[in-house]
Order: structure tokens, then sequence, then C-alpha cells
């Protein structure tokens, strides 16, 4: 069982830990290093690192770190060894192994165990589809009628499962594996009631040709199996039920072989089920997964963001697979990933329709196909609702609320530019429609804050002006920097409930920040030192100010005053009577500033910790990045609530 020491250093020096942690994650080139999101923790912003020439990963949000092989026990849950295995494999590294005995699988820990016993029953699957005579006579001429090659029923392991009751089981007993292990992987099931001549467990799959379900390495995790008779009692497929290791939420069906055409082509087919799966690969489109019959989830979708943020969702034209892909296509916005759509005519899958038309021109067809949500949906509406304008506004109200799931402000506003056109409806209406629901959204929403995403009251008012979407973090800092100035000019001498002077209030609140952009922290010094001699801070002050910069800022800021707040309204930043709500309006502005400035020095600490550093410093660097991440998140929750009101 164990590996010689030379095996092992070969696999040290082959597993390179770009490689091998980018099976996993999408990472990015920064400088010396690549980043990414973590896969070991929920994160927003990419705190993990991998640096090729250290040859280790780490972590500066949870602290996991290590080298190529402790990512993969880490990731996988696997013992040291059995990293070393699972290494070994994927690089062709050849090692003796030798088959375990029944001593040695009841050693090893449940998972490996579970893991171990899956593989033999694809293998048992494997074996008698090809060999057995019933196997080939019914499984194998049923995928050969399905047009599927031989390479492909090599491809995806596929099997066939005899039509007795106990034929797998007692086999596997015979080989040793426990009846215990046999149940815990869900492939055979506990009789009810022992009857005399009859063992005490059956085979779940049974007369069915076999899927094998894979993990994202490569391992089988689960089945399913297809009946091949007309039988109106049976299901047409059974599946593995929960166990250990397969978690059906979880996981996709072909994820293992599509992984890496996923991230060379940068775009995810989504279909529905196996057959879908494995005929598109056979027309040479590997870059495919399916949800397999379970409604697609938010783990799903993660999973596949780990290669790519483009999904493109496949599935019939009927009305099942419509409602299907609409409600996969506000799953997939909500997660921030961006979408399309391609539909095939009524009756039709993938796997049928690539039967039909051929390869080459079902490749043509989803280039050809593909849609946007926004287009798909308005197609839709133009196809069912063109007459009818109460069915009309039921689309609108449903592309509207599917724009509002994006979670990034400045892709919802070009959005609704486009959707507004396509449907000939005024953008303001959409927007209007928009915000009601965020309102909504926002008053449920306590537990995950959501910061009005990239200080949408900035954004609104950026893209105004400048009819464009490029906004780096800098001058997002400065249009929240001139909000607070905006306030300040506009509204200095108001009070506050408790008889505070709001000029007090907020001076006091931005006292140890420093103003970034050169003009507003000369205006803020300005206010300052007159609010500290008591004159009261009228806009004239500004407007006969000597300095000529500050001057023309301010008569700006006075006279875009109204402007300004109907772009807030357009997204909802509140203030609708501003004077009225000048404490929250004021309050949230800080807290956006608070939180972007935090940002900033988060990722600039990243870029320290991306140059080559002694051990103390990058010590010192990784405590600044968690006292930055609590501050963030201190920030982050405040805004949430206020938000939210
Ligand atoms: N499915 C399931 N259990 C069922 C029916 C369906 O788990 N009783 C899942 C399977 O993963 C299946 C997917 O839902 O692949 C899609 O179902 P369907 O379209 O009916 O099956 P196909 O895969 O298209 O199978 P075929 O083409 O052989 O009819
Ligand atoms: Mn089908």
């Amino acid at each position: 069982m164990s590996l010689s020491k030379e095996t092992i250093d070969k696999i040290r020096e082959t597993a390179d830990v770009v490689e091998v942690v980018g099976d996993y994650v999408t990472l990015k080139k920064r400088g010396q290093s690549h980043i990414a999101n973590c896969p070991f923790h929920n994160e927003k912003t990419p705190s993990f690192n991998v640096s090729a020439s250290k040859g280790i990963y780490k972590c500066f949000g949870c602290g996991k770190a290590g080298d190529s092989i402790q990512f993969v026990m880490d990731i996988e849950g696997l013992g040291y060894v059995e990293a070393l295995k699972h290494l070994a494999k994927k690089y062709g590294i050849a090692f003796e192994e030798t088959a375990p005995t029944a001593e040695e699988v009841v050693q090893r820990n449940e998972r490996e165990s579970l893991y171990i016993v899956l593989n033999h029953a694809k293998n048992y699957y494997q074996e008698i589809l090809h060999e057995n005579e019933e196997g080939k006579a019914i499984g194998l001429s049923y995928f050969k009628e399905r047009g599927f090659s031989e390479d492909t029923i090599k491809k995806f392991e596929l099997g066939y499962s005899l039509d007795a009751w106990e034929a797998f089981t007692k086999d596997a007993l015979v080989k040793q594996y426990s009846l215990d292990l046999l149940e815990k992987a869900g492939l055979s099931i506990k009789r009810e009631q022992t009857e005399v001549g009859k063992s005490s467990h059956y085979d779940r799959f049974r007369g069915r040709v076999i899927f094998p379900i894979h993990n994202v390495s490569g391992r089988v995790i689960a089945f399913g199996a297809r009946i091949l008779k007309t039988e109106k009692t049976q299901p047409k497929y059974i599946n593995s039920p929960e166990t250990e290791v397969y978690h059906k939420s979880q996981i996709l069906y072909g994820i293992a072989q599509a992984r890496n055409a996923i991230r060379n082509e940068d775009n995810c087919y989504l279909v529905e089920g196996y057959t879908d799966v494995i005929s598109l690969h056979q027309a040479g489109v590997e870059n495919v997964v399916a949800s397999s019959g379970t409604s697609l989830t938010d783990e799903q979708i993660k999973l596949i963001s780990r290669y790519s943020h483009n999904i493109t969702v496949l599935y019939d034209g009927d009305n099942a697979g419509i409602k299907a892909s609409l409600r996969g296509i506000d799953m997939i916005l909500e997660a921030g990933l961006d979408v399309n759509v391609v539909l095939f005519p009524d009756g039709d899958d993938p796997d049928s329709y690539v039967k039909k038309i051929g390869a080459p021109s079902f490749r043509e067809y989803i280039k050809a196909q593909k849609q946007d949500f926004i287009t798909f949906k308005t197609k839709l509406f133009l196809d069912d609702a063109a007459q009818d304008p109460i069915k009309k506004a039921g689309i609108i109200k449903d592309i509207v609320e599917s724009i509002a799931k994006i979670p990034d402000g400045i892709k919802r506003a070009v959005l609704f530019q486009q959707c507004s056109k396509l449907l000939q409806i005024d953008e303001q209406v959409l927007i209007a429609e928009s915000n009601k629901i965020q309102i909504t959204k926002n008053k449920k929403r306590i537990e995950e804050p959501q910061i009005l995403t990239e200080s949408e009251s900035a954004i609104a008012d950026y893209l105004d002006k400048n009819n464009e979407t490029p906004m780096n973090e800098l001058e997002l800092v400065k249009l929240q920097e001139r909000e607070l100035i905006r306030l300040l000019v506009n509204f200095g001498n108001e009070q506050m409930e408790g008889d505070v002077r709001f000029i007090d209030y907020l001076l006091q609140e931005v006292a140890d920040h420093e103003f970034k952009h050169p003009l507003y922290s000369r205006m803020l010094t300005f206010i300052q030192s007159e609010a500290i001699n008591g004159n009261s801070i009228d806009t004239s002050i500004f407007i006969a100010h000597s300095d000529s910069e500050i001057r023309n800022e301010a008569i700006g800021m006075i006279t875009s005053k109204y402007e300004a707040s109907s772009n807030w309204e357009k997204f909802q930043i509140v203030v609708p009577t501003e004077k009225d709500n000048l404490f929250q309006s004021v309050f949230t502005s800080i807290m956006r500033l608070k939180w972007r400035s935090i940002r900033d020095m988060i990722e600039l600490n990243m870029q320290n910790l991306l140059e080559p550093l002694e051990d103390a410093e990058v010590q010192k660097f990784q405590h600044i990045h968690i006292q930055l991440k609590s501050a963030e998140k201190e920030v982050a929750a405040v805004l949430g609530i206020v938000i939210g009101k």
C-alpha cells in the first residue's frame, strides 16, 4: 500500500500547483502569482493565491495553505497516500498497487471504501455490457441503436445490469465487499422481510443500462440506470440514493469529462439528461453538463463557475423545457453569471435533435440560435402575447424581475437600456418596476447584506454623465467623496434630530478618513475650518470662494441637486425628499465611502502580498488582511440594514 520514495518524488516534481489547483478553480494571473475565489470558503473578492514558483497556494481569507498534494487532500477529502495516487493517475505516473485485502477495505475510512466499491460496481456493469451475453444482446445493442459509438460508450464508462435480483450483490460478496458497504453505497437494498431461500439484500439496478456519475476528479460516486422495456409501472430512470459521497444537488452529470472544455471555451452548455450530454460529446461539443432531472441548484451553478462564468441553457422547446429554462435563467443571473438560451423545436431534446440533423448542423444550430435571456423572454412574449396587453405586462414584469436579480449595477443598467429598446417601453418604467422589486427584496434581506452594489448612487451619476461603463475603484471613491461634499454644501446648516448640527455629525464621521481626491480634500478642509470657527455653512460661502475650482464644483453641486436626486431615485437609493431623509442619506453615504476605501485597502494589501516577501512581512500583511476583512464585514452589515429600510 505504500509508494516508493522515487514515485513520491516524481509526483511532487510533476504535479504543478497551478495546474492541479486550476482543475478546480478559475485562476487569474496577477503579477507573479495566480488568484481566485477560494474554493474552501465563500467569498466574492479573491483571497486565494497560488504561486507557481514556490509551488504553494494560500488563502488569506480562511488560511488554508499547502502544496499541490495538500490541495488534493483538502479538496477531495483524501488521505496523503490517496492524494498521491490521485495525482499519479492524473499525470500517468506508474505505481504498484496491490488489490486491497478484505481487511484493508474495512480499515480504510468510509468515504474511501465507498469510492472503491462504487468503482468496482462500475467495472462490473461495464464488463457485463461488453462480455456477458445478455449484456451484449440487450444493453450494448441498445446503446448502438441510439447511435453511441464504441469510444463514447467507453468514455462515459456505460454499463448494463443483468435482469436478475441478486446478480451484482452476490458477486460483490464473493469478492469480499461487505453488505453494509454495498448498502451504504446505494448498490444493494435490504429486504423488508427475510424469506427462506432468499438473501437479505437485492440489487438496486436490474435489467437497465447504467450511466456512472462521476465527481469533478473523475471518481464514480453514483449511477443512473435507464429502463429498456416499455413498462409503464416502472420509472424510466432509477438513480443512486444520496450517500456519503453523492449529493445530487452538488454535482452535475458529465462535469469530469467537460471541465477542461468548459474552461477552454469559457462557456458551459447546460442540458437536462444523461443522453443529451453523451450525444453532444459525440457530436464534438464537450463543454456540456446535465442537471439530470433534478432542478438546477445554486451549488451546481457554483460548480460551473469554477470553470466559466457563462452558461448556455439547452432545453426542450416544450412547455416544461421553457419553464425549466426560465427558472434556470433567474438562478444563474442571481449567482452573477451570464446566461444564454438555445431552444429546440417542440418535442426534441438536444440528443434527439443532434441525431436528426447531424453533428455539423447541430453545432451551427446552437451557435446561430443562442440568444441572451432578454431576447429569449421577449420572443416568448412576441409569440405568445403580441395581441394581449395583460400578458405583455406580465412578460415585462417577468423580464424586469430577472434583471433585478443581477447583482452588478452596471450590468443591470445596460440591460434596462437593451430591454427598453426591444420591448419599446420607456426605460424609466422598467427601472421603476425594478426598484419596487429591490425594495421588497432588501426588506427581506438582513442576514446577508447586499451593498447596493458598487455604490449605485455614484454609478447612476456616472452613467448619466458619461454614458458608458468602465469605472475603477478609485473613481468610485472619488464619486463617493463628491457625494459627501455635495451633502455638506447643500445641507451644511441643517439640524438633525436631538439638536445636532448636520455638519458636526458629518465632519466627525469623516474625521479619520483621508479624502483621496485633491479637490474634495481641499473642500473638506475648507468646510472643517469654517465649522471650527463657528461659521454657518451656507451655499454662498462656496459661491464666493476665492479658489475657482472649489467655486465651480460647488456651483455644480448646488445646481445638480435636483438632477442628482432623480438619479438616485432611479436606483432606489432613497432620498425622495432628500432633506427629510438627510440623516439616513448621509449615514449611508459615509458607510459606503468607508466600505469602498476598505475594499481599496484590501486590494492594495493583496498586491503587497504578491511581491516576493520575507516571512515576517507576509505575516504582517496577512494580519492586516484579516483586520480589513472584518472591518469590511462590519460596514457591510451596517449598510445592509440601512439600505434595507
Ligand atoms: N430522470 C430521472 N428519473 C426519471 C426521469 C428522468 O432521473 N424517472 C432524469 C435523468 O437524468 C434524465 C433526465 O432526467 O436523463 C431527463 O429526462 P428525460 O428527458 O426523460 O430522459 P432522457 O435523458 O432524454 O432519456 P431518453 O432520451 O433515453 O428518453
Ligand atoms: Mn432524450
